[in-house]
């Protein structure tokens, strides 16, 4: 059969997809894709796994429960071709393969965020805002032990601000001590991340380093020199050696000597013909830095790159709450925000220097439950968040909206687990409704089941983790429409149980086939992969 479907990726160009069945081998599927990208014949196979639990012998009428899980060139000898496969055979193993081709990332046939090259390469102008925002006690609260605020922050971002938007982590931390609190706490991952008090700047997931940026602060700098000046005060104590960075260096010092310690190292370090910058932060740390790096500078240096790009943010919201983050507040046409539990000296050196800035506003909210105040505040965008909707089975909407529907699942998901859900049976046939009857999700151990019969499985883990700190989020949801009905929604699934964190990389496949809006869109796939590096040792405790 050949069918022509639309190609909605521009990069692989698909001018014909031809499917073979093998009536003798009835593992065997194969899908043909004539395109640019793969040289003549271009034949791809599709090897069926191991049946499913409760599949029914493959014929080429009911094949399209099959998906597949490896990828093989194959001649095209091997082949027959067979007419008379239902288009919507076609349809699915034509998003079988893209899944297995994107999730064994054999081919970078589309990622949308999770993977671009350069991290500005998903957007195609100005995005609609950027958050800067510190970490410690600012998104993250490290006196709330459920996480909340920052979990609603999530929400928020991810349904609403995610796909057009660009999230930047500036933080005091080391990259060790950064990677530590990502394990700790459930964070999203940031398309940008500054850290070492703005000197070390770093792009998407796999955190690749601003050269740029480097050459810049090594100007008048030399850490020898401050090494031997700042060990002539017995005030300063050294901070760990992971916080001694190549353009930072760092010690602690009590808050009734650091003015006269800064006075006096600040000059010293003058006449031996550095400029430096001293900053106080959080009663107790102080950071020596080359004069041109710090937070402010380094989100001044993006602001300028990304306007060479034709990229500048529309809107930019800068969030602090100590020292350190004040001359994020200075950059011009930025929005502020000092959370409500920020420290003195960040409120002190707001009353001397922006107390009449309508721009910054110190927020009546802690953490990130003041960044959220402050979107709604000076009207950056929604700052609804689904985790501040009781109800989500009433939050309908009038138009499809695949990311929205995965951020939901999901929190009703954690709420099911937590037992926080009421009416277990209506809410569990709701699921049902929405998931296609021959839709398979693939367990991250590999494991293939329909739909339905894992959501009866649901009643099992009803109510388990009620009492316990258990939380699940969705980081970097992306959806891309791949026919005019379908989306594949592509994101990180993580659960923290305690201080356990897990993580699975996910597609979902959803369509608005014979649905309307208000019904929420079917669910006709879901394949999960293990994150590397999170824990894997509650296989049986991992639901979806
Ligand atoms: C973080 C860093 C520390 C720094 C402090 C204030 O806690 O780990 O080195 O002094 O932020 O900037
Ligand atoms: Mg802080």
């Amino acid at each position: 059969m050949n069918a022509s479907l639309s190609n909605p990726f521009s990069s692989l160009k698909i001018t014909q997809i031809v499917l073979c069945f093998s009536p003798e081998i009835d593992q065997r599927v194969s899908v043909r894709l004539r395109s640019s990208r793969f040289s003549d014949p271009g034949v791809l196979q599709l090897d069926l796994d191991p049946s499913p639990a409760s599949s029914k012998k493959r014929t080429p009428q009911n094949l399209d429960h099959c998906f597949s899980s490896s990828i093989s060139v194959f001649s095209e000898r091997t082949n027959f071709k067979v007419t008379n496969l239902p288009i919507n055979f076609a349809i699915l193993a034509f998003h079988s393969l893209l899944i297995t081709l994107i999730l064994s990332n054999s081919i970078p046939l589309f990622s949308p965020g999770l993977a671009t090259r350069t991290i500005m390469d998903r957007f195609t102008s100005s995005p609609r805002l950027m958050i800067v925002s510190d970490l410690d006690h600012t998104m993250v609260d490290h006196h709330d032990p459920d996480n909340l605020s920052i979990l609603r922050f999530n929400a928020l971002w991810e349904a609403k601000y995610r796909h057009d938007s660009l999230l930047v982590f500036s933080t005091g931390r080391s990259p060790t001590l950064y990677k530590q609190l990502r394990k700790e706490k459930p964070m999203l991952t940031p398309d940008i991340t500054i850290m070492s008090v703005g000197t070390e700047i770093t792009y998407g997931n796999n955190m690749v380093p601003d050269e740029g940026w480097v050459e810049v602060l090594n100007q008048k700098w030399d850490k020898q020199i401050v090494s031997e000046e700042t060990s002539k005060f017995s005030e300063l104590t050294m901070q760990p050696e992971t916080e001694q960075r190549q353009h930072k260096a760092s010690f602690f010092v009590k808050k009734e000597k650091a003015q006269e310690v800064m006075k006096t190292l600040s000059e010293r370090l003058v006449n031996r013909g550095l400029d430096v910058k001293i900053i106080y932060s959080g009663g107790l740390d102080l950071d020596i830095l080359p004069q041109g790096a710090g937070k402010g500078q380094a989100l001044a240096y993006l602001h300028k790159k990304l306007k060479g790009e034709g990229k500048l943010p529309q809107n930019t919201l800068a969030c602090g709450d100590s020292g350190n983050d004040a001359e994020l507040f200075t950059i011009p046409d930025v929005y502020g925000v000092m959370v409500n539990n920020a420290q003195e000296e960040l409120l002190q050196w707001h009353a001397e220097n922006a107390k009449n800035n309508p721009k910054i506003i110190h927020a009546n909210e802690r953490c990130a439950g003041g960044i959220i105040e402050a979107i709604g505040h000076f009207k950056l965008g929604t700052n609804v968040s689904s985790r501040d909707v009781t109800d989500l089975s009433d939050a309908k909407l009038d138009h499809f909206d695949p990311v929205y529907e995965v951020v939901k699942v999901y929190l009703f998901f954690e709420r099911w687990r937590r037992a926080e859900v009421e009416n277990a049976d209506v809410y569990l046939n709701n699921l049902k409704s929405v998931c296609s009857a021959s839709g398979v999700f693939v367990h991250p151990t590999g494991v293939e089941q329909y739909l339905h019969d894992y959501i009866d499985k649901l009643k099992h883990c009803c109510g388990d983790k009620k009492g316990k700190q258990y939380r699940v989020w969705v980081d970097q949801v992306f959806s891309s429409q791949i026919d005019s009905d379908t989306w594949l929604v592509k994101f990180k699934k993580w659960e923290q149980t305690g201080e356990e964190q897990q993580g699975s990389l996910t597609s979902v496949v959803v369509s608005s086939k014979g649905v309307k809006p208000t019904d929420g869109l079917t669910w006709i796939h879901v394949h999960q992969t293990w994150i590397d590096g999170t824990t894997q040792n509650t296989h049986n405790d991992w639901f979806l």
